[in-house]
């Protein structure tokens, strides 16, 4: 029997043609997903990703719930404009503690992924409270209420969330935990006792562009405008670019 006359037994039975079908793409399939089980991460490592402080994650817990991503995105393309626009395109390191991650696939505003530093937190304050003072045409709504929203102390949501995290592989200590209400407030409470019990807990070095500030500038309240601003500011910022190879970034 030459070949194409065997290959008849397919063509002419529609039952052995799915099983030949069904076990060709099991192989394809086998030889792509097999080898990631036996990968540790498929996750670059990268230096200087530290986990989120608790403010900055009631601040994340806030851009979630105001779905700041239905106008943002996160995330930059290795492609020229958006380099040159934003700066060095996004790693998947850099969103690996993100539970959601914040990709986000709509742009009505500018991609946020590296706006940490872009600007002061009066202005991120400012812009937050009533956009179009700061930027006329704005089509951004307003969130002035932030202000006024005290980040009640209720102990258990935030702890709860880091412990969550660290189910999750998120590497939060039992003491990072444990202390997570009280190191919310005391990143936003400069020069307290408390403040300086935050910093032992996430100490420089080894947690990166980790500040203490009265972010929403009312040293009389610690509110959501605090934390909101706080994970705006350091969005973006944790690993060094410099460190790399400008010239590869900007092919
Ligand atoms: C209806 C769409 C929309 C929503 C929702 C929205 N924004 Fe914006 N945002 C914009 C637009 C448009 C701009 C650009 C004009 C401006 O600066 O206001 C912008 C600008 C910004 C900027 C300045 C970015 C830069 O690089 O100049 C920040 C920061 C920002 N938004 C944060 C937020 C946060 C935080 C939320 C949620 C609390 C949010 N936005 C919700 C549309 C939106």
């Amino acid at each position: 029997m030459s070949a194409w006359k065997k290959h008849q037994i397919f063509e002419k039975n529609s039952l052995i043609l799915i099983v030949g079908i069904i076990i060709m793409i099991s192989i394809g399939g086998l030889v792509e997903i097999v080898p990631l089980f036996y990968l540790k991460s498929t996750i670059e490592k990268t230096e200087g990703m530290r986990p989120y402080t608790p403010l900055e994650l009631v601040g994340r817990n806030i851009y979630v719930r105001e779905g700041c991503y239905a106008c943002h995105s996160q995330q930059i393309r290795p492609m020229r404009d958006e380099l040159q626009r934003y700066g060095n395109y996004s790693l998947a390191a850099e969103s690996m503690y993100d539970r959601p991650f914040q990709w986000g696939s709509k742009r009505t505003g500018p991609d946020l992924a590296r706006v940490g530093g872009k600007y002061s937190d009066e202005w991120q304050r400012d812009h937050l409270i009533d956009p179009r003072s700061v930027s006329p045409t704005s089509v951004m709504p307003g969130y002035p209420f932030l202000m006024d929203a005290k980040l009640s102390p209720i102990k258990i949501e935030i702890e709860n969330n880091l412990k969550v995290n660290a189910l999750y592989g998120v590497p939060y200590t039992d003491e990072q935990i444990a202390n997570a209400n009280a190191d919310m407030m005391a990143q936003a409470m400069p020069d307290s006792d408390a403040a300086e019990g935050f910093l032992e807990r996430y100490p420089e070095g080894k947690y990166r562009n980790v500040v203490v500030r009265d972010f929403d500038g009312n040293p009389d309240a610690i509110t959501e405008m605090d934390a909101l601003v706080a994970y705006l500011q350091m969005l973006g910022t944790l690993v060094d670019f410099s460190l790399y190879d400008e010239k590869a970034n900007l092919r």
